[in-house]
């Protein structure tokens, strides 16, 4: 069989992983998680998991990837656990569901960025995302995002995921930090910093049971975690440079680029039609936002902005999450990868018509409410209490971390984070299963 492919450096490395981290969840999200949870009260507690929960669980991944120098699937036969097997295939089957819907929403990206050229949703922005969010236009924009997202996975590694991600990271950072200095020129634009910015410790408690359920199931997601994601891209490490080093960078990137969507966002929705009407389900950002371009001067080209960052940051992840099932197939039947990426991704195609016939809120939903916290619950077990030895052994390679720090991070996964999760998993689950019943979802 064909040597097994690696990043061509640890800058390539960190590339692949912020563009998988970097995604609709720090934009679309991100932004808009904040304004229905109460704005800057929210943001307090998302900045805690993502630091206090996200960040010691990435090295629970990163470990077990570069440990075992496999897919999230095989990884856990490979270090000696073949029982533990399901952990992975829950996250890569969560993947292979996210990816479905995902592309969905990148399809409606897309149809943005065409509407921002033939000025389509300035006049009526709801009529609009009825037109392209389900249905045939759906389906048509999610084949295109599907090819595109194939077409660089099927290059490989180094020469589709990283170089793809070399080139859009960059891009992403500039076109916001434009945005947002764009943004802060508008009239109005106070009132969006406030919201945002000023947290109200009342709305906190009064709201706790919602907004840390959600605060943590956005860190988890926005972090790529739960997934297998970040195990398989760990495996492609050449070296052994230090993993806490490159997850504190992976974590903090991510966060600013979250922060500086909220830059962008809040001001432009203060500036227009209020912070206040942007919350709600999936299709409220669109809505929301591409009805504040409609209002302002040079606002198709605002807007084409805008979504040709989302989509960047868009295919930057999706390719992440046809990585983790076509890296399971190569490494365990030595299939092309092209062959692969292809297969993959007409399946997950074929089941994304669900979600791009109105059913994008089930699959979120059920990906962000069970499978993410269950998976991220197993992963953390495994490690803290049953591959826990050769876990700290290859956490501190590369690293000068003393013993007392690698025993703090031992601890944290074994009780910190399972129980966080926990708490998680059963407000989420509780959540779902309502809106199963009450028909929201369909
Ligand atoms: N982190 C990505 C985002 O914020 C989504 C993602 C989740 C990608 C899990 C890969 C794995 O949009």
């Amino acid at each position: 069989m064909a040597q097994r492919e690696t990043w061509t450096s640890r800058v390539g490395f960190i590339f692949a992983a912020v563009g998988s981290a970097v995604g609709l969840g720090n934009i679309w999200s991100f932004p808009f998680q904040t304004a229905s949870n109460g704005g800057a009260a929210f943001l307090v507690v998302y900045l805690l998991a993502v630091f206090l929960i996200g960040f010691p669980t990435m090295l629970i991944e990163f470990v077990i990837g570069r440990r075992s120098k496999q897919n999230a699937i095989s990884a856990f036969g490979e270090l000696g656990y073949g029982n533990w097997t399901f952990a992975g295939a829950l996250g890569v089957a969560s993947a292979f569901i996210t990816l479905s819907f995902y592309s969905v929403v990148g399809g409606w990206v897309i149809s943005y960025i065409v509407g921002s050229l033939t000025g389509g949703y300035l006049g009526d922005p709801g009529t609009f995302f009825g037109a392209v969010s389900s249905g045939t236009v759906a389906v048509g924009a999610h084949a295109v995002f599907m090819l595109v997202t194939v077409g660089i996975v099927a290059f490989g590694v180094a020469d589709g995921i990283e170089r793809a991600t070399k080139f859009m990271i960059p891009a992403i950072i500039v076109l916001l930090v434009g945005l947002a200095a764009w943004a802060a020129t508008l009239s109005g634009a106070g009132a969006g910093y406030a919201y945002y910015l000023s947290p109200d410790f009342g709305v906190l408690a009064a709201n706790f049971g919602d907004i840390v359920p959600s605060a943590m199931g956005q860190a988890f997601f926005t972090l790529s975690l739960g997934f297998g994601v970040m195990i398989a891209y760990a495996s492609y490490m050449g070296r052994d440079d230090s993993l806490p080093a490159d997850s504190a960078i992976i974590v903090v990137i991510n966060t600013i680029v979250a922060l500086l969507a909220g830059f962008a966002v809040f001001p432009i929705l203060a500036a227009t039609s209020g912070v206040g009407n942007a919350s709600g389900g999936a299709g409220t950002a669109f809505i929301a936002l591409a009805g504040a371009f409609g209002q302002l001067p040079v606002g198709w080209l605002i807007g084409l902005v805008f979504f040709v960052v989302l989509l960047f940051a868009a295919l930057s992840s999706s390719i992440s999450l046809l990585e983790a099932p076509t890296s399971y197939v190569v490494d365990t039947y030595g299939t092309s990868r092209a062959t692969v990426a292809v297969g993959v991704g007409a399946v997950a195609f074929v089941l994304g018509i669900i979600p791009a016939y109105g059913y994008v809120g089930l699959f979120n939903d059920l990906v962000f409410d069970v499978l993410l916290p269950l998976a991220v619950l197993f992963i953390s077990l495994f490690v803290g209490w049953v591959a826990d030895a050769e876990s700290v052994d290859e956490l501190v390679q590369g690293t000068r971390l003393s013993s007392g720090a690698t025993t703090l991070w031992l601890w944290w996964v074994r009780i910190v984070v399972p129980i966080a999760v926990l708490v998680t998993l059963y407000l989420g689950v509780t959540g779902f299963y309502s809106g199963l019943v009450s028909g929201a979802y369909f």
